[in-house]
C-alpha cells in the first residue's frame, strides 16, 4: 500500500513510518522536515495549506494516510492556535486524503480525552479505563484531540463503505533513544518519571513503546475494515510506568482515584488495550523493565538509592497532562 504519513518526522511519526515501511508498505513522511529514514520518501511541506495539501496529495495517490502531524503538547502554544492548527491539520489532512482516493484514514487523538489533570477535579468512572469511558476534554489540546476523533467518525459517516477511518489515543509515547536516557517531551527522563512518581501521577502512570504504537498502526492498516469504521483505540503498554502497584501509588497521588483503583495491583496499567486486541490482534510486545537501558537501569537504582536516606516526595502539581 502506498502511504501518507504526517508528521512522519516526529517522535511518533518516525517510528510509525519505519514500522509501515519494514511492513512492506510504500512510505511517504509529509511533514515540515524530512525524516532521512531508510525506505521512507520524505516530502516537506506546510499542512496548514490547505490548497498545496489537497495538490500535492493528489500527486502522491496515496492509498491511505495516517495522520499525526499536530503541535503534540499541551500548553506549548496560546490555547486557540493548539485548538485552530490541530482541528485545521486534521481536517486538511483527512479530506485530502479522501479526495485524492485513499480509503484508510488514521488519526491520532490522545488518552488526555478523557480529562485527567483537570485542576478543578476529576473522578474517573471505572478503572483500567477503556474506550467506554465519558470524554470531558479541559484544555485546547485535549479539545482538538475530541475534534479530529469527531472528524474521523463523520468521515465514516459521509463515505460509508467506500473509506475504513479511525483514531488511536496513544499513551505517553516512548522512543528508543528515550530509554536510552534522551530528555521525552515533557523534558525530564524516564528514569527521572520512575523515581520521582508525582510527575508520572497527571498522566495515571500511561506509557507505550513508540514501536508499538507503529506496530498498531501497522496493523489497522493491515486489518482494520468497514465493520471497525469510524472506532477509538487505546494504544497503551501492558504495564504501568512506575515502580509500585497503581492500587497503592494512585491513591497517593490522585486523591480521587481512591475506591477505584483497587484492582490496579502489580504492573497492571490505568488504560486498557483490549479493543485493539479483540479487532486489530494488536499487543504491545515491549515494556519500560525491558527497554530501559543498561546504563539508565543503573542510574535508576543510584537515584533510588540516594532518595532513599530522604523523606518521600510530597505530591506536587506536575507538568501538563499526555
Ligand atoms: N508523544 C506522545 O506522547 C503522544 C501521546 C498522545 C498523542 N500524541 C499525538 O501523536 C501525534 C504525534 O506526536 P509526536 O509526539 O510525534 O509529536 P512531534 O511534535 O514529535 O511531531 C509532530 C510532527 O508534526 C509536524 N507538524 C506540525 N505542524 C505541521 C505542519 N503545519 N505541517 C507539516 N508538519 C507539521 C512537526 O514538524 C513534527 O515533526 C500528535 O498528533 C500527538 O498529539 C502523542
Amino acid at each position: 500500500m502506498r502511504i501518507i504519513v504526517t508528521g512522519g518526522a516526529g517522535r511518533l511519526g518516525r517510528s510509525v513510518a519505519s514500522a509501515l515501511a519494514e511492513a512492506g508498505h510504500e512510505v511517504v513522511s509529509v511533514d515540515r522536515t524530512d525524516p532521512g529514514l531508510p525506505g521512507v520518501e520524505g516530502r516537506t511541506a506546510d499542512l496548514l495549506d490547505h490548497d498545496a495539501t489537497h495538490e500535492l496529495f493528489a500527486t502522491l495517490r496515496p492509498d491511505a494516510v495516517v495522520h499525526l502531524a499536530a503541535i503534540a503538547v499541551p500548553f506549548s502554544a496560546p490555547e486557540h492556535v493548539i485548538l485552530s492548527t490541530n482541528q485545521t491539520l486534521a481536517f486538511t489532512a483527512l479530506t485530502a486524503g479522501i479526495a485524492a482516493g485513499a480509503t484508510r484514514l488514521l488519526a491520532a487523538s490522545s488518552p488526555t480525552v478523557i480529562g485527567y489533570g483537570a485542576p478543578h477535579g476529576w473522578t474517573p468512572e471505572a478503572l483500567p479505563i477503556t474506550e467506554e469511558h465519558r470524554v470531558a476534554p479541559w484544555n485546547a489540546y485535549a479539545l482538538s484531540k475530541v475534534a479530529i476523533e469527531s472528524t474521523v467518525a463523520m468521515l465514516a459517516r459521509a463515505h460509508g463503505d467506500t473509506v475504513v477511518t479511525g483514531a488511536f489515543r496513544p499513551c505517553f509515547v516512548v522512543s528508543p533513544e528515550e530509554w536510552e536516557g534522551a530528555p521525552t517531551q515533557q523534558g525530564h527522563t524516564i528514569v527521572d518519571r520512575l523515581a520521582d512518581p508525582a510527575l508520572a501521577a497527571v498522566s495515571l502512570y500511561n506509557y507505550v513503546d513508540a514501536r508499538d504504537a507503529g506496530r498498531f498502526v501497522a496493523a489497522w492498516i493491515d486489518r482494520a475494515d468497514a465493520r471497525h469504521s469510524g472506532e477509538v483505540y487505546f494504544v497503551g503498554a501492558d504495564d504501568a510506568l512506575a515502580l509500585a502497584p497503581l492500587s497503592t501509588l494512585l491513591p497517593a497521588h490522585v486523591p480521587s482515584t481512591a475506591g477505584f483503583a483497587d484492582g490496579l495491583i502489580d504492573r497492571a496499567a490505568a488504560f486498557s488495550s483490549a479493543k485493539a486486541t479483540a479487532h486489530l490482534g494488536w499487543r504491545p510486545e515491549h515494556d519500560w523493565r525491558s527497554a530501559l537501558s543498561p546504563a539508565e537501569a543503573a542510574r535508576l537504582t543510584d537515584l533510588l538509592a540516594a532518595d532513599s536516606g530522604r523523606p518521600a516526595t510530597t505530591p506536587a502539581p506536575a507538568p501538563a497532562p499526555r
